[in-house]
């Protein structure tokens, strides 16, 4: 998704603004650009495709000047062309832009009718003739950006400058996230990005926009007002962002440096939520009654939502809780009923996606607790929940999630015991049972990855199929759609997950000698339902790759491929078996050569709709 940075300060900040750029390229980008004011004068570079594109552009035209904005831009509006890559000019405002402007075709209308004459495709373009049109008819900058703000419908953060003045940026937040950064004595300077990660290499003295803020920054003054035009406070803290090592080790991609973290952040994980010595999980920080709770509400996008699929499954059969889990987009505008003192909780990486954050306001309208299991700490949707679990998977940089799952996974399943043994559903006894299960996941992990060199084997067969069809029962089905997601995002194969007793309603007539069907079947009591749709499948021609910690034989018909996992606890189970269906995908990927940890069209973190 786009990234925004900012930085007035006493040093050219051009190759500065590349470098935090860079820091933001995780996030997915289709173009980028930078702009700068040197005596007086504004300027830009821009290119389409990767930022070295855009440093060779710096190289052969540099800009020089010690105040500047830069972009990472992820299309929305307008094909990811040089022409409608950030910043924007009008006159001599230049602005850079994450979100969406809805309402722009009636603001480009109006403008035009005005005589703006557009050159872009862009929502964003917009925003610059509104504030240039405002200064034309006599108003300051800060005056001609909070006019401005006010005709702008959508979510999003930007940054402006303006030409003739050196020490004045202007920023704002609507839904976006959007950081501020303080220099010090040494290093004078203010700066601003979507994220502190962003933000590291200059400072860590960190503050955050609320939703409606806009910023007036100097180079050493950020005064903050809130939509109605006060001025407010906000807390200023020190990040954690430098202290994260953003690098692929050993690896080839970042995908595979955290698919091998696993064993060591899942670890890192239980132990915040697991009393080892007494064998017990340890939630005290937890503020809420699940005794008393009616229901538990869960949304969340993508693979967070298949981790919530698995902790319905989890919650309901060993904490007793009923659970209702929604794709967040969906229920953002579906206005579900809600409990009167009900929980609601969201799940997610980066905390930043879009539709997750709009259905937490929704729950929060609806006077819900709202507890939320995310990556990023600093993030808006731990920022806005009344509890937050954190997960500790560190910084995820592949697009495709994978260690992120685990560790939501890790915390869901603590969880269910936490809920299990305040209902009453869960004795001392158990509660053990299934601590000890949990605590040796790692381990199982571990093994797993131990041979890897059999799923790239594999991988390599797979890369030639067209489209592959995964199947799974009870909580392996969002295992299997987990699976079909990761080799769709990074292979480009098309893929498709089946409830496997869904199998016979419709997605059997796709069955011949050609599909690959994936069935993930570890031996739990689902597996012997699961064991006779496979054979279905197997009489119809299919392609069979087992993934089971049950012997070859169980299978009882003729198997293309197997890959063997470790006996675990069923409780466990879906942890263990997440680990093949990510390695599948990465060395489909790595076979077919797409760009592993960037895929195409994705982005890493979703802040628009
Ligand atoms: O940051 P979040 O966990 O909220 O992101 C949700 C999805 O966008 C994310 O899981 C996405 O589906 C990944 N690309 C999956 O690998």
């Amino acid at each position: 998704m786009c990234g925004i940075v900012g930085i007035i300060g006493t040093e050219p900040v051009a190759e500065r603004l590349v470098d935090a750029l860079k820091r933001l390229e995780y996030r997915g980008y289709d173009s980028a650009g930078v702009a700068t004011i040197h005596n007086h004068v504004l300027d830009r570079r821009r290119a389409k495709g990767k930022l070295k594109e855009l440093e060779k552009r710096l190289h052969t035209e540099p800009l020089e000047g010690m105040i500047g904005i830069g972009h990472t831009r992820w299309a929305t509006h307008g094909k990811p062309t040089e022409v409608n890559a950030h910043p924007h000019i009008s006159g001599g405002v230049s602005v850079v832009h994450n979100g969406i402007i809805e309402n722009f075709k009636t603001l480009r209308a109006e403008l035009e009718a005005d005589g703006y004459v557009f050159e872009t495709e862009t929502d964003t373009e917009v925003i610059a003739h509104l504030i240039a049109r405002e200064m034309t008819r006599g108003a300051e900058p800060q005056q001609a950006v909070q006019t401005s703000l006010t005709h702008l419908e959508g979510a999003f953060a930007l940054a402006v400058i303006f030409a003739g003045h050196e020490d004045l940026m202007i920023g704002a937040r609507r839904g976006s996230p959007f950081a501020i950064g303080y220099g010090n004595d040494e290093e004078p300077g203010m700066y601003i990005g979507s994220d502190a990660i962003a933000l590291a290499p200059f400072t860590n003295k960190i503050s955050y926009l609320e939703d409606g803020d806009w910023v007036v920054l100097t180079k050493n003054s950020a005064a903050i007002y809130d939509e109605d035009g006060a001025e407010v406070s906000r807390k200023i803290s020190l990040s954690q962002a430098g202290a994260l090592i953003v690098d692929k080790g050993n690896h080839r991609h970042f995908m595979a440096k955290e698919i091998h973290e696993q064993p060591d952040v899942i670890s890192r994980t239980l132990s915040h939520y697991i009393d080892l010595g007494a064998e017990r999980v340890d939630f005290s920080e937890l503020d809420i009654d699940f005794k008393t709770l009616p229901r538990l509400t869960v949304s969340a996008c993508g693979t967070a939502y298949y981790a919530g699929l698995v902790g319905k499954y989890l919650i309901e059969r060993w904490g007793g809780l009923p659970v209702d889990v929604d794709i967040a987009s969906e229920f953002r505008y579906r206005e579900p009923l809600m409990a009167d003192g009900g929980a609601a909780l969201f799940i997610s990486q980066s905390g930043e996606t879009a539709d997750s954050l709009a259905s937490l306001s929704y729950c929060k309208s609806k006077a819900q607790k709202i507890i939320s299991i995310v990556n990023v700490q600093e993030s808006s949707i731990a920022r806005e929940s009344d509890e937050v679990l954190p997960t500790l998977a560190g910084p995820e940089i592949g697009v495709a999630s994978t260690k992120a799952f685990t560790c939501q996974l890790t915390v869901l399943a603590a969880l269910a015991i936490h809920i299990g043994v305040q209902r009453g559903v869960i004795n001392e006894a158990l509660e053990k049972e299934l601590v000890r299960s949990l605590v040796e996941v790692p381990r199982l992990i571990s093994e797993v990855l131990s041979h890897e060199s059999d799923i790239d084997d594999l991988s390599s067969q797979l890369s030639h199929a067209k489209d592959v069809l995964y199947l799974g029962r009870g909580v392996s089905f969002p295992i299997a759609l987990e699976g079909a997601l990761k080799l769709k995002e990074i292979s480009y194969i098309h893929a498709e997950a089946y409830a496997a007793g869904e199998l016979k309603h419709g997605p059997i007539a796709l069955i011949d000698e050609t599909m690959p069907v994936i069935v993930v079947a570890p031996e739990d009591d689902l597996f012997d339902k699961t064991i006779s749709n496979m054979q279905e499948v197997a009489a119809r021609g299919g392609r069979i790759i087992f993934i089971s910690d049950a012997d070859g034989e169980a299978a009882g018909c003729e198997l293309s491929s197997m890959i063997k996992l470790p006996k675990a606890h069923t409780f466990v189970s879906p942890l263990i078996s997440a680990i093949p269906v990510q390695l599948l995908a990465y060395y489909t990927a790595v076979h077919m050569g797409t760009d592993v940890d960037q895929p195409r069209n994705l982005a890493k973190s979703v802040t628009v709709e």
